[in-house]
This record gives C-alpha cells, structure tokens and sequence, in this order.
C-alpha cells in the first residue's frame, strides 16, 4: 500500500511543481539576473515555477541561436541572444538522417510580462484559425496532416498573397498550421 503511494507520488509531485503554459504573444526572455536575453515566440510551451521558467527544445550545432520544437519539426520556439548561448544545459547530443548535429537543450529564465501566458493551448489560435478559412476560397481547405511542420511556412509564403495576409498575420498562421500538423504526429 505505501509503495503505491509512493508510486502515485511520483507521478503527481512534478504537476504541482511545475504548471505548463503557452505564450500568447512574442515576448522578452530574461536571465535571472534580469539581463535581456532573447525572445519566446508564440505558440511555445513552457514550464513555470513561481516566477521562473523553464523551455526545452532542440538546437542545430553552430547556429544555437533558435530552439526548435525538435529535431524533426523546425517550429521556432525561442531566439536566443549570442551571449547568452551559454545558458543553455545541453542534454545530448545526436545526428539527423542528413548528417546535421542537434542538441537538446533546456533552459531557465524569468519573462518581462507573464501575464502573456495562458494555461489552455486552445485560447491560442482562434485568430489564425480564422484566417486559415480564407485559404479555402479557391481550393478544399487542406487538412493539417497533409503538410509537415517542416513544409508548412513554405507553402503559405507562396499562398500568402493569394490570401491577402499581412507579413504577420501570415507568419502567425503559418506557426499555427505548424502545431496543428503536429497533433498525433512525430513527437
Ligand atoms: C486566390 C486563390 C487561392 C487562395 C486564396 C489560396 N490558394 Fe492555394 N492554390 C491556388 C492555386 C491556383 C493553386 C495551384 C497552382 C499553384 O500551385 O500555384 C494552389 C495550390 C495550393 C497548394 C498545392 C496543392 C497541390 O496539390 O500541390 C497548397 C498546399 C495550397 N494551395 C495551400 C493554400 C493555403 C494554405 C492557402 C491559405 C493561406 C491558400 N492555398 C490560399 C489558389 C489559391
């Protein structure tokens, strides 16, 4: 019985600990000196622990620069400053199929303006959900699966004028398809 509730422990302590949450809108990454750091994009799940935070994500060797989602899908997760590369705690270290290094990585930081965070991923996307209806006036709509991740932006830049989007509102939806390929897909 008391292993049990060890086990059950273990499972629940990190969920107090740690709440998930998604950026709403880009927003300013700070060290925890309060040093400006980078920038935390749309979309991006983080977690928080009080009033510090956590990201873990995926860095292509020699341009540490942007987090990705993973290795597979190329979605922007964060820009980090040159300088403060080093802040981030890389996990390990492997090789994609086209010979291409990529590290895991985490790393903590404090945010200008947390109220930019939001507990229901859906609360998200509606505006980009609403633009993506647009693309369906010349063709079907095409459905999220049909694309990766990886070729989603490209296709909306050749298919953003035809929609009339502003740069963006078509970088906004672009991030928004990539998600939704995502779902039940490579993870
Ligand atoms: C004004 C009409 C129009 C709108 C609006 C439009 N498209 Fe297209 N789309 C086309 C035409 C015409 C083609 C085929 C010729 C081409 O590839 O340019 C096409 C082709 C495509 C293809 C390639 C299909 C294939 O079989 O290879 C995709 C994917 C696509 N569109 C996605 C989108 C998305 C996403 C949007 C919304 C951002 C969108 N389209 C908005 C006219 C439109």
């Amino acid at each position: 019985m008391r292993k049990r509730i060890i086990v059950l422990m273990l499972f629940i302590l990190p969920t107090i600990f740690f709440a998930k949450e998604y950026v709403s809108e880009n927003i300013e990454m700070l060290s925890l000196k309060n040093e400006s750091i980078g920038l935390l994009y749309k979309g991006t799940e983080v977690k928080s622990t009080e009033n510090k935070y956590t990201l873990s994500g995926w860095v292509m060797d020699g341009n540490e620069y942007i987090i990705f989602y993973s290795d597979k899908a190329r979605i922007k997760l964060a820009r980090i400053d040159e300088n403060f590369i080093k802040n981030m705690k890389v996990y390990k270290i492997q090789e994609d199929e086209y010979g291409v290094k990529w590290k895991k990585v985490d790393m903590n930081f404090k945010l200008k303006s947390p109220k930019s965070l939001v507990n229901n991923e859906n609360e998200l996307w509606k505006n980009e959900a609403e633009l993506y209806q647009r693309c369906g006036s010349c063709h079907k709509t095409f459905d999220f699966h049909e694309y990766t991740p990886n070729q989603w932006p490209s296709i909306i830049k050749t298919m953003k004028n035809n929609a009339g989007y502003s740069k963006k509102e078509s970088k906004e939806v672009s991030v928004y398809l990539q998600y939704q390929s995502l779902k039940g897909k490579i993870k």
